[in-house]
C-alpha cells in the first residue's frame, strides 16, 4: 500500500487481527496494533508524513549516529531515507521456532551519504509479527568497506502511554547513565522504578536484556527483549520541549514515552568484511497482580 506521498508501506497481519505497518521512507514502524486493533506505538497528531524528516512517533532509526554528539544530522540519516524491500534475503534462523510473518528491507548508502559519511555498507532490516502480535526488528549491518568504521544506533521507540505520570520503568534500577539534559554527565540511577514528574532524557549504560513499560491505567506491560543493544534511552520532553516542537501538540507528551534499545556509549566496530546484529522484540501483555500495585 502507498501514503498520502506516494510512497510504499507494508502491513503485516496475521490471522488473530494483529498487524504493522512499516514505511520505506526510513524503514520506520508506523503502526503496531494487538489482535484487539489497539495501536500500541505513538504518533503525533502533528506528525509530518513528508521526506525527507522522519515522522514523529513509531520506530524511527536512529544510524549511524545516535543524537547530535557527531558529524552528522541528529540521529543520521537511515531514519530520511528511502529503503527497498529486499528480494533475496539471506536466511536467519528462527529462534523460537514461531510463525511469523515478516518483511525485508535494504538500505544502502547514496553518494551523498558518502559524502557525509564515507563508508559502505549494507543495512538489512528485518520486521517480523508473530501470531500472538510480538514485534520483532532485525537490523544487520554490514562493512563492505575497504576500512573499519564505527557507528551507534537505536531503535528510537516511541511507546503509546494512558498518561505518562502513570507510567513506570523496570529494569534499569542503579544504572549509571549520562545524561542529555546535565551536558551528558554520568550519574547513578537511585531506588525503585523509574516514574516521571519532568522532561527526561538519558542513556542509561549496560542495561539488561529485558526492560518492562507498565502503564497502570490501561493495565498494560510493553516488554522489551534487546540483543547486541547494551544501552537504553529513556526520552519524554515534558511540557516547556514539545512546545518547541513543531511535530508534536502541546500535551502530547502525556501520551507518549520513548524507552530505546540502542548502543552509543561503546560505539560499534566493523571491520571489512564484518556483519553487526542489533535485535528488538517488543510484546504488549495484561499487567500481572503482582506488577500492578
Ligand atoms: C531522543 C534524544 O532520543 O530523541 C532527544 O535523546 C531528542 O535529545 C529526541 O530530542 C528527539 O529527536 P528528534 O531528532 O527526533 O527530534
Amino acid at each position: 500500500t502507498k501514503d498520502w506521498n506516494g510512497i510504499d508501506q507494508v502491513v503485516l497481519r496475521v490471522p488473530r487481527g494483529a498487524s504493522a505497518r512499516v514505511s520505506l521512507h526510513g524503514g520506520q514502524v508506523i503502526s503496531w496494533r494487538n489482535e484487539r486493533g489497539e495501536e500500541l506505538l505513538f504518533t503525533s497528531n502533528k506528525a509530518i508524513f513528508k521526506p525527507p524528516k522522519a515522522m514523529r512517533g513509531g520506530i524511527p532509526i536512529c544510524f549511524p549516529q545516535f543524537g547530535n554528539c557527531g558529524s552528522l544530522e541528529q540521529h543520521g540519516f537511515a531514519r530520511n531515507k528511502m529503503w527497498t524491500i529486499d528480494n533475496d534475503p539471506p536466511h536467519l534462523p528462527s529462534s523460537d521456532g514461531n510463525a511469523k510473518v515478516s518483511v525485508d528491507l535494504l538500505l544502502k548508502p547514496s553518494e551523498d551519504d558518502m559524502k557525509c559519511w564515507p563508508h559502505y555498507f549494507e543495512f538489512r532490516l528485518r520486521v517480523s509479527l508473530s501470531m500472538g502480535g510480538d514485534l520483532t526488528m532485525i537490523s544487520r549491518i554490514r562493512n563492505i568497506n575497504g576500512k573499519p568504521f564505527s557507528f551507534s544506533f537505536a531503535y528510537h521507540t516511541y511507546f503509546s502511554v494512558s498518561d505518562i505520570s502513570e507510567v513506570r520503568i523496570e529494569g534499569l534500577e542503579t544504572l549509571d547513565y549520562l545524561d542529555n539534559l546535565q551536558q551528558r554527565e554520568r550519574l547513578t540511577e537511585q531506588g525503585d522504578a523509574i516514574t516521571f514528574e519532568s522532561e527526561v532524557d538519558r542513556v542509561y549504560l549496560g542495561s539488561p536484556n529485558v526492560i518492562a513499560v507498565l502503564d497502570h491505567e490501561k493495565k498494560r506491560t510493553f516488554v522489551i527483549r534487546k540483543e547486541g543493544l547494551p544501552d537504553a534511552v529513556v526520552w519524554n520532553p515534558w511540557e516547556k520541549k514539545s512546545k518547541s516542537m513543531v511535530d508534536l501538540g502541546d500535551e502530547e507528551y502525556k501520551q507518549m514515552l520513548c524507552v530505546d534499545a540502542a548502543a552509543i556509549e561503546r560505539s560499534i566496530n566493523l571491520k571489512p568484511g564484518e556483519e553487526w546484529t542489533g535485535r528488538l522484540e517488543l510484546s504488549a501483555v495484561p499487567n500481572t497482580c503482582c506488577c500492578d500495585h
